[in-house]
């Protein structure tokens, strides 16, 4: 059995992305139910409505989901959503842009399984020397915050940096997350050393996912060069007009004519103007570069079907490759 499937409980490797503002208990349930580890994206929730967020994924779901945080010393409120994790008890928690590498253990002493989200090979040791259950190592490809290193590149430097040389030693997997949206991908990456994916882009399509279908539309439409990154903190998006007035901004800045606090307010909010109310001008549309490969609206099962039946065929088709039979 898959080491990751084992680890949460779960049919397929298929972890899918938390999002802020994206993923409430309707996309994260359907995606349990479809096999996969469905994710509420707690980033911007306050305690209570994270609280309902859960019951009502357990409403609709016997199967484990997880909830993710934004485990960051900068992230307001991070104590209470915490706690209500803890009350809660989801099968899983995963910590995107961690730095409170120090908030591991509590979750692991309730008896959550915790997955880390990195950037980085230094910041892969810290978690597994805190106890994290599985290392999700997330490629500049990635919609939302991102690091610089790609999927293709990461993967194999953390394989080489985190894998014991003894098969029987306990290790936490690594699972592949930047620009995977098919099967064959999936093949890919767990052709690199990968035990699972996690996957975020794709399944902002999902029908199950409640954005604005606006931001539907403009993901299915976006093409190859659809996506650009902007801020201090990069973040990925597709190219608006959000994103043209940052550049300006930013070079306002750079000349002395525009003052750094601007920046914050002009970030404010963006991402559920776009995800919620539908201003895809003018709103944060984050997205990874594999938007350019999602061509329909599917059902969060169907897309979990799709990519796990494209991913087993590929591994077949890469022997045929190599050899010759
Ligand atoms: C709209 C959007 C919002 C995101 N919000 C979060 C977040 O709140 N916390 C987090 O850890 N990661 C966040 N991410 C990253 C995803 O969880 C996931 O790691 C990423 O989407 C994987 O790459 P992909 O976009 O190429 O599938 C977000 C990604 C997107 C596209």
């Amino acid at each position: 059995m898959s080491k990751v499937c084992k680890l949460l409980g779960i049919k397929h490797p298929i972890i899918q992305g938390g999002m802020a503002r994206v993923s409430e208990a309707g996309l994260a349930a359907a995606v349990s139910n479809g096999g996969g580890l469905g994710v509420i994206g707690a980033g911007a929730m306050s305690a209570d409505h994270l609280r309902e967020e859960i019951r009502k994924a357990r409403s609709l779901t016997d199967k484990p989901f997880g909830v993710n945080l934004i485990a960051n010393s900068h992230s307001s409120h991070l104590s209470k959503r915490v706690d209500v994790v803890l009350t809660e008890k989801p099968a899983a928690v995963t910590l995107g842009a961690i730095d409170r590498v120090d908030i591991i253990s509590s979750f692991k002493e309730a008896g959550i399984r915790v997955l880390t989200v990195v950037s980085t090979v230094a910041m892969a040791k810290r978690c597994v020397q805190y106890g994290a259950d599985a290392i999700i190592a997330e490629g500049t490809e990635a919609g939302g915050h991102i690091g610089t290193t790609t999927t293709m590149v990461l993967i194999p430097l953390l394989y080489d940096a985190l894998y014991p040389v003894d098969v029987d030693v306990e290790y936490a997997p690594l699972i592949a997350a930047g620009g995977i949206a098919t099967g064959h991908q999936m093949a890919a990456a767990l052709m690199l050393g990968a035990e699972g994916v996690q996957i975020g882009t794709r399944f902002v399509c999902a029908t199950e996912c409640n954005v604005h279908p606006a931001v539907k539309e403009k993901f299915i439409k976006a093409r190859d060069r659809a996506t650009v990154v902007t801020g201090k903190v990069p973040i990925r998006s597709i190219k608006n007009r959000l994103t043209d007035n940052y550049a300006e901004i930013s070079a306002g800045i750079a000349d002395g004519k525009i003052d750094p606090g601007e920046l914050e307010s002009f970030e404010s909010g963006k991402l559920e103007l776009a995800m919620q109310d539908g201003n895809v001008r003018e709103g944060y549309l984050m997205a990874g570069q594999c938007v350019a490969l999602i061509h329909k609206e599917q059902r969060a099962a169907e897309i979990i079907k799709e990519i796990i039946d494209r991913c087993k065929g590929q591994i077949g088709y890469i022997d045929s490759r190599v050899n010759n039979h």
